[in-house]
């Protein structure tokens, strides 16, 4: 069987990044998205602000950055998608881990399409209607894009635009939208943060966010949850997304330290997010809105927010928007990717084919969560936490016990240094897998309470 880097079967030349930095700034397109601009902010706000903020970077640090290493090496040293990869390095039992990639990735594009199509469409309200007066207004306006015919709209458009990126392939689709939107969006955001510091109200927000240190907060179970979800979410790691991504990589290429710059920009600009939406939520004092644990917060508090600044409320909101639709399609591609390259390994389909299949699929469905806000919620809860993280569990046990020469050998081969393969592979072994463990036991114990 031809893997994904090799001439196929039928000829076909294989795909490739064009370089090194078009595959970082393609990882971290799919790193940093909505789960940056919204979920970090309403998440520290939930658990206590600081205390959150430490337990996310210790877990990002020590848990998830093996975990994105090991993946990495999975793609590259089997050349393979995300359904044969685990079967192609470990053999036959680990086949489930395949097939739990593929649904959690057709799973969770099946919701985050939904929330891309809000996205989008609060983004033509700033600029073609303005922003609501009030937050009564605010929140019909919510109603009305989140249901109904607005949202399924919103939905097959967004994973319409998706299919159009995947479709012209690695580097002619991904690796050019990454290109220039990696940049814009964090040039955009960076403006964001600057004009942000200039409201009256500024220093409240930040120390809401990140100065507010609360010790019990950071044995609470829904803090632990909150983090560990967070973290994988963001980070995208473990349902594949970035294997699919690594198995068009060279040996060249020096993972590690890949791999920190990807979790580098995604951490920054999950701060940064929060230097733009808690200054404004609490300049314009609706800090007790946005501690309502709803999906719609960044939807109704902000746009609410900048209504009262008038027309320069409606160029941020615009600005904001952009950038969190740009976010969003980076990490959206990177989502189908995984079925699509799947296919294509499996079956010998060609991508535009597999494409337009996926999109099929997937469409119909996301209809629940683009019909019902509560359906979106607990797709969520579901694909975007339990089985993401189980996700992640399985890559710590199958690079780290069930084949960690594999490990050794390809980042060795590829230059890394011993002392730093060995730290990696011990972390994987010994210190992802337990705390995985836990964060999942206290995810689902507080789920079901
Ligand atoms: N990391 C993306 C975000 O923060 C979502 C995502 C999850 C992308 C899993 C790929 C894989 O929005």
């Amino acid at each position: 069987m031809a893997a994904l880097h090799h001439r196929d079967e039928r000829g076909h030349p294989p795909e490739h990044w064009g370089s090194s930095l078009g595959f970082v700034l393609a990882a971290a397109g799919s790193a940093v998205g909505l789960g940056n601009l919204w979920g970090f902010a309403y998440r520290a706000s939930q658990g206590g602000g600081a205390a959150f903020v430490v337990l996310y970077l210790l877990i990002v640090l020590v848990v998830c950055l093996p975990v994105l290493v090991a993946e990495m090496v999975l793609g590259r040293s089997t050349g393979h998608a995300p359904l044969l990869a685990p079967i192609t390095a470990g053999g036959r039992r680990w086949a489930p881990l395949g097939w739990l990639y593929m649904a959690a990735a057709i799973g969770i594009l099946s919701y985050y399409a939904v929330l891309m199509g809000w996205t989008g469409r609060t983004l033509l309200h700033a600029l073609l209607d303005g922003l609501p007066a009030d937050m009564a207004a605010a929140e019909a306006y919510f109603a009305e894009i989140s249901s109904g015919g607005d949202a399924v709209l919103g939905h097959l458009i967004s994973l319409g635009l998706t299919g159009l990126v995947v479709a012209a392939g690695i580097r002619g689709g991904i690796e050019r939208l990454s290109r220039w939107g990696m940049p814009l969006l964090v040039l955009m955001l960076l403006g964001l943060v600057l004009w942000a510091a200039s409201l009256p109200g500024a220093h409240e927000g930040y120390r809401t966010f990140l100065l507010r240190w609360d010790a019990a907060k950071l044995t609470d179970a829904g803090t632990i949850r909150n983090a560990f979800t967070q973290a994988f979410f963001s980070i995208g790691t473990g349902i594949g997304a970035i294997l699919a991504y690594a198995a068009y990589l060279d040996r060249r290429s020096a993972i590690p330290s890949e791999a920190v710059a990807v979790v580098g920009m995604d951490t920054a600009v999950g701060l940064m997010a929060g230097c733009v939406t808690f200054p404004v939520v609490a300049s314009f004092g609706l800090s007790d809105v946005v501690s309502g644990s709803t999906v719609g917060t960044l939807f109704i508090s902000l746009p609410t927010g900048l209504a009262s600044l008038g027309f320069n409320g409606r160029l941020v909101a615009a600005v904001f928007f952009s950038l969190a639709y740009i976010a969003a399609i980076t990490s959206s591609v990177s989502l189908l990717e995984v079925p699509t390259s799947s296919l294509m390994d499996r079956l010998g389909w060609s991508r535009d084919r597999t494409v337009w299949v996926m999109v099929a699929l997937i469409g119909v469905l996301g209809l629940p969560s683009a019909l019902d806000v509560a359906v979106l919620e607990r797709m969520d809860a579901l694909f975007g936490g339990v089985l993401l993280i189980s996700g992640g569990l399985g890559m710590a046990l199958l690079l780290g016990w069930g084949v960690p020469a594999r490990f050794r050998a390809d980042l060795e081969g590829s230059g890394s240094r011993r002392w730093l393969v060995r730290g990696l592979l011990w972390a994987l072994r010994w210190v992802s897998p337990p705390a995985i463990a836990i964060g999942l036991a206290v995810s689902v114990a507080d789920l079901v309470r």
